[in-house]
């Protein structure tokens, strides 16, 4: 995830390479990391990181207790600047493991990859405005950027960060069914990918809600309303709505 943000910010521009420090755990991952960007300072020792302006924190939840213990309080005049990618980790609880640190909570999701990501951002005390703009003109290089409610961060990343796992499910599935009524089966993961595609752009650009795009589709005891049936006798739609159910909770357990 790290990356994913990242390089883009390094590739428009945003960030200067040199000014960067990246933190890895492993010498494999900073020999990996050093291959690929041969002009980024990478190094396994977290100091290089807590003496910066501003640190990104994208470790796995569970490594976060370890890695704050070896955080030293600011000293400079100006508190630095913490941003957290971690799943689930509120912000009180970063502010109480990082004290001095204003803190950033942000939830960004795998489409930033390609810029086409989103990303929810929730504010601890004390971020000053010149601090919230930066921040949000970093996460705009990679996509959609919206300001929430901490509490809403769970569910938000429940569908945005979890969903493109849930929708890439739903691709592999379709391709399955058309390999299963005949189709190729390079073809029908082309197929079914460039469906989500143009039915994600039809939905964004026409401005339709699902269910009028569902019933355009639907002629009377046509094709994809026999499909329809399908899916509701597979309990489909209930089986989403846990799903993303399910990934809020996990969330909120993993903070
Ligand atoms: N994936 C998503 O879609 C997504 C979306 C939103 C938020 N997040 C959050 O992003 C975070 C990272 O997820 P990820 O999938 O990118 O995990 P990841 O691939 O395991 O990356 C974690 C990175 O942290 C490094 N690390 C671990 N402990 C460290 C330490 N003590 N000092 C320095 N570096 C350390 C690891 O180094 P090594 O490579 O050497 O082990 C690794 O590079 C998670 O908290 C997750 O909840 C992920």
């Amino acid at each position: 995830m790290a990356q994913a943000l990242l390089f883009p910010l390094i590739e428009s521009g945003l960030l200067a390479e040199p000014s960067v420090r990246a933190v890895v755990a492993s010498d494999a991952s900073a020999q990996r990391l050093c291959q690929q960007r041969p002009g980024l300072a990478v190094g396994v020792d977290a100091a290089a990181a807590w003496s910066c302006e501003a640190v990104l924190l994208a470790v796995k939840p569970q490594q976060l207790e370890a890695l704050a213990a070896s955080a030293p309080a600011p000293t400079g005049q100006e508190p630095p600047l913490l941003i957290s990618v971690l799943a689930g980790v509120t912000v009180a609880r970063l502010q109480r493991l990082f004290p001095g640190w204003r803190i950033v909570r942000a939830v960004p999701n795998t489409p930033c990859l390609v810029r086409a990501g989103l990303t929810g951002l929730a504010w601890g005390e004390g971020v000053s405005a010149p601090q919230q703009a930066w921040v949000q003109q970093l996460f705009a290089q990679v996509g959609e950027v919206l300001l929430l409610p901490e509490s809403q961060l769970d569910a938000f990343l429940a569908l945005t960060s979890s969903g493109p796992a849930f929708v890439a499910l739903v691709a592999e599935a379709l391709a399955d069914g058309a390999v299963a009524a005949g189709l190729p089966r390079l073809q029908a993961h082309h197929l079914a990918q460039r469906t989500l595609a143009g039915t994600a752009a039809l939905l964004q650009e026409q401005q339709l809600h699902p269910a009028q795009l569902k019933d355009m589709v639907s002629s009377p005891g046509g094709t994809t309303i026999a499909g329809l049936r399908a899916l509701e006798s597979g309990g489909v739609r209930a089986a989403l709505i846990e799903a993303v159910l399910a990934a809020a909770e996990r969330s909120r357990q993993l903070g």
